[in-house]
């Protein structure tokens, strides 16, 4: 058996910034709720006819990672690409990650966990290095969230969280099993999959077709749904259970952790969970004030960011967190 550990991230985000103002523009809202709700300043959104989808965006934060990493493109075994924003209903971007940067007939998987997709992503790619049957793992979160989102006033308790971007990570095999990522934590819970959910199109619902035929100005289920205390109640419960059950799994408490990265779904979630476990502002990394709630792409964009700050070194505990609609929520432990 082996370990698995990153040696290459990368990220990508489109370069149209919309702040909270220019939001104020086209819905009942304003800087200071959102700031003070969420945390948030500004997001990304592709502009339409630009080109990016969440394929282009998650091809664009592999090439760093890959280059990063210091391997091939033919270096690269499996695909893993996390994301609930596709550029098609089928097939998934792992294979079209797989055409554009010109690698082999390797594997191409895609994750549908929305806001803990990456850990889940993490937790696949390290099973595979783990058994030995793979060496190097391609790990993708995008999003595309900004062209589906409502925006308007009745959308407002969605539409202003959320950003478009991505971010990829490139695993490898690690030799030594004290090294690398020392475990991964899954769960869920389906009970509660609508609080948090864009429930059509879908074949075991409403169709392109119906939804075309009822022509109902009022229809709001083509935009995503959020039950936003409810999934916030339940988000700050399910962040410090997986944390902690990571940490005891490795027999380390809150004090060693040197860097907590969690989903970046609302700076309040972040902010209790630092307090709860006693963190300074140097354990937890944020950047949910530049880019929003980029789900899938979250993490690894954070994570890259951290990195390139030089707030991840050689023998830290890092502590990746993620929870979100399913519900779904996870952890990954990392010894850098
Ligand atoms: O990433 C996956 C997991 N997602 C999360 O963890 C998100 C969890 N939830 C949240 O982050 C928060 O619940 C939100 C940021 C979504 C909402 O914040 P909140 O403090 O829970 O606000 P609320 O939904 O209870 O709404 C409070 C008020 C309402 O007005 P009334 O009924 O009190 O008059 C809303 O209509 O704020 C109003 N409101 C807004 N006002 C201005 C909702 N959205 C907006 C808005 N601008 N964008």
């Amino acid at each position: 058996m082996y370990n698995s550990k990153i040696i290459g991230l990368g990220h990508y985000v489109p370069e149209n910034v919309v702040t909270n103002d220019d939001l104020s523009k086209v819905m009942d809202t304003n800087d200071a709720w959102i700031q003070e709700r969420t945390g948030i300043k500004e997001r990304r959104h592709v502009v339409r006819g630009d080109g990016d989808t969440t394929t282009t965006m998650g091809v664009k934060a592999a090439k760093i990672a890959i280059e990063r990493a210091g391997i091939d493109k033919d270096d690269i075994d499996f695909i893993v690409f996390a994301t609930l924003s596709p550029d098609y209903y089928f097939p998934g971007p792992g294979v079209l990650v797989q055409r554009d940067l010109g690698i082999k007939s390797v594997g191409a998987l895609d994750v549908r966990n929305q806001c803990s997709g990456f850990v889940y992503a993490v937790s696949i790619a390290d099973q595979y290095i783990k058994t030995g049957m793979y060496k190097n793992v391609l790990v993708i979160g995008s999003e595309l969230h900004s062209h589906g989102l409502d925006m308007t006033t009745r959308g407002r308790g969605v539409s202003v969280i959320f950003g478009d971007g991505a971010g990829a990570a490139i695993l490898t095999r690690e030799e030594d099993t004290t090294k690398g990522i020392l475990s991964t934590h899954l769960h869920s819970e389906g009970q509660h999959a609508e609080e948090l959910s864009l429930i059509a199109p879908g074949m075991g619902n409403r169709w392109v077709t119906d939804i075309m035929e009822d022509n109902d100005p009022n229809d709001e289920s083509y935009f995503p749904h959020m039950n936003g205390q409810f999934v916030f109640k339940n988000a700050v419960v399910r962040f410090s259970e997986v944390i902690v059950e990571g940490l005891e799994k490795n027999k380390l408490k809150a004090t060693d952790i040197d860097l907590l990265v969690p989903h970046q779904a609302n700076l309040r979630i972040s902010q209790f969970i630092q307090k709860k476990f006693q963190l300074s502002d140097d354990q937890v990394f944020n950047n949910i004030m530049k880019y929003g709630n980029t789900t899938a792409a979250s993490i690894p964009i954070a994570l890259t960011e951290a990195w390139e700050e030089g707030k991840v070194k050689s023998g830290d505990v890092v502590v990746l967190a993620a929870f979100g609609s399913g519900f779904t929520w996870g952890s990954v432990i990392i010894k850098w």
